[in-house]
């Protein structure tokens, strides 16, 4: 970028970025997330300059009120965020969560189309007055209040007007529309935003946001024309994660903006160079893998297959990249490791893949490097990659442990032997199955008898031949609650109990969070103010 760029770009008006990775994009089903991890990423989200970070639903679960006060206490330089339904006793629990944060914010919503409004069977004065009378109790509060017309884009405009400038008046400082369906298009998206600020009394005194979902695969592009239109805010998520097809991505928003700059002549505070570590990490944690072809931090989105493609990279890298890989934080050189390969190389490796250990978690990942470079001859960055996934979703203080395994198997039907801690105590069982993977899974069942099912059993490998690592991705359900589980190891077998046994790990958690008083997702419009 030259000089005179730079300074254009200073004078560009700033865009606001919003991340609710931990609260939208945690009530993907099965995307649960523990307390240390939702530390970690907001962390991350801080440093790499999210303005604000949306933390969690103090009120959801104790777990997320915990996790919402530990992250405001952390905050750097964003501002923490809650979300509140529309009542007194949500508001507060929020404010006591947030009120920590350096920079707090309490975030109110309620459902303004005609759906929405039925479930809490209120009139449309009646809502207009619980707004009102939220918002104002919010205020009193906190000087920063976001408050959120859900389905927004589903709202008859001049409803949405009345009900946008009644926020305003009782001191809401961003007004959020979202798209919570994800029906919008970029023209509609647009026209709503540029109605509401030619229409409502006070719009210039607030902020806009938009917060996009992706049902019809437009999410970003109905965030970028809200944006043209007037909007100030994107809400996003890391790798587009959230509630059905996800969230507007935030890597995308934020790439698009940069890189055509040229026609969407707006800034952000975002360090871009930090995308693709927090891509990774929000994969491993939330247990969700970033599909290969998807925009900014797919595995494919740099590379270049054809004989023209490649031909034309070298000889000219503009001919077929629109970005740089390192504008993300993506280094190429990919250099392969093996046995010789010393712990100083591997932290290095590390440092240029992004991640910064601490010496004993170092330590470990040495011992598990050694170990695989033992049995495989290069050790390339995705089997590093792979070795802290594996690491970071299955740790020693997890209730359910891997401590032994063996399997027969062959023509005849396959047994494990297997050895498992559960809850503190070592347990052993012999188990037959239909295969290998059928038998080990067996052996978990009947160490630790539960009701979850099976949902999804996937296995890739991560690199090529036949000594590769194998990441297996498992899925378990039980009424309604859904857990993922991640694992990769050369044997497929133990990856694929890790995984099982890391899915179940999560379940537990996500069975605390949702107990019966608990559960979010079957949010009530009936508690009165
Ligand atoms: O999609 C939506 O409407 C939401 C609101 C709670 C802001 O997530
Ligand atoms: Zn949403």
């Amino acid at each position: 970028m030259t000089i005179q760029q730079k300074t254009a770009q200073a004078d560009q008006p700033r865009v606001l970025i919003f991340d609710t990775t931990l609260r939208d994009g945690e009530q993907s089903p099965g995307a649960t997330m523990t307390h240390d991890e939702k530390l970690e990423i907001a962390g991350l989200l801080d440093e790499m300059g999210v303005d604000i970070i949306e933390a969690g639903f103090p009120i959801a679960s104790e777990g997320d009120f915990a996790a919402v006060s530990e992250i405001s206490k952390r905050s750097v330089n964003s501002t923490i965020c809650g979300l509140s339904r529309a009542n007194f006793k949500d508001i507060d629990r929020c404010w006591e969560a947030v009120r920590h944060a350096r920079s707090p914010r309490i975030h109110t919503f309620i459902g303004t189309s005609p759906l929405h409004r039925a479930i809490p069977n209120l009139t449309m004065d009646e809502m207009a007055g619980r707004i009102h009378d939220t918002v104002t109790h919010a205020r009193n509060l906190c000087d920063n209040v976001q408050w959120s017309a859900m389905d927004a884009t589903r709202t008859e405009h001049d409803y949405l007007c009345r009900v946008v400038e009644i926020a305003i008046k009782a001191g809401a400082t961003t007004i959020n529309i979202p798209d919570t369906v994800g029906y919008t298009a970029p023209r509609e998206s647009a026209q709503l935003i540029r109605m509401l600020l030619e229409r409502v009394p006070g719009a210039d005194t607030v902020v806009f946001s938009t917060h996009c979902h992706n049902d019809l695969g437009m999410a970003t592009a109905n965030s970028l024309a809200a944006v043209e239109a007037g909007a100030r805010q994107i809400e996003c998520t890391i790798n587009g994660l959230g509630e059905r097809a996800g969230n507007a991505a935030l890597e995308e928003v934020v790439m698009a903006l940069k890189v055509r700059n040229d026609i969407m002549p707006y800034r952000t505070g975002i360090d871009t160079t930090k995308i693709m570590h927090l891509s990774r990490r929000v994969s491993t944690v939330s247990g969700f893998p970033v599909q290969f072809n998807k925009a900014i931090v797919g595995k494919n989105a740099f590379l270049h297959e054809s004989g023209i493609h490649q031909d034309g990279v070298l000889k000219n890298v503009e001919t077929f990249e629109i970005m740089r890989p390192e504008h993300i934080g993506l280094h190429a050189k990919n250099i392969a490791m093996g046995k010789h390969s010393g712990r100083a190389a591997l932290r290095s490796k590390l440092d240029e893949l992004g991640f910064e250990l601490a010496d004993n978690q170092l330590n470990d990942l040495f011992v598990r490097f050694k170990a695989l470079a033992d049995r495989k001859k290069e050790v390339h960055d995705d089997d590093i990659l792979a070795l802290l996934q594996d690491s970071a979703a299955n740790t020693d203080s997890d209730y359910l442990q891997l401590k032994s395994l063996r399997v027969v198997c062959g023509t005849g039907p396959s047994s494990a032997e297997m050895t498992m801690i559960v809850g503190g105590k070592e347990q052993s069982v012999n188990t037959t199955g239909d295969g290998p993977v059928d038998a080990a899974f067996n052996a978990v069942n009947a160490l630790f008898p539960h009701e979850a099912t099976l949902q999804l059993y996937q296995v890739h490998a991560v690199t090529e031949g036949t000594d590769a690592q194998a990441t297996v991705s498992v899925r378990v359900e039980e009424q309604g609650r859904i857990a993922t589980g991640q694992s990769a190891d050369t044997d497929t077998v133990v990856a694929s109990v890790r995984a099982y046994i890391g899915a179940l790990n999560r379940l537990r958690v996500r069975r605390e969070k949702t107990a019966p008083d608990a559960d979010v997702k079957g949010v009530s419009y009936t508690t009165s103010p």
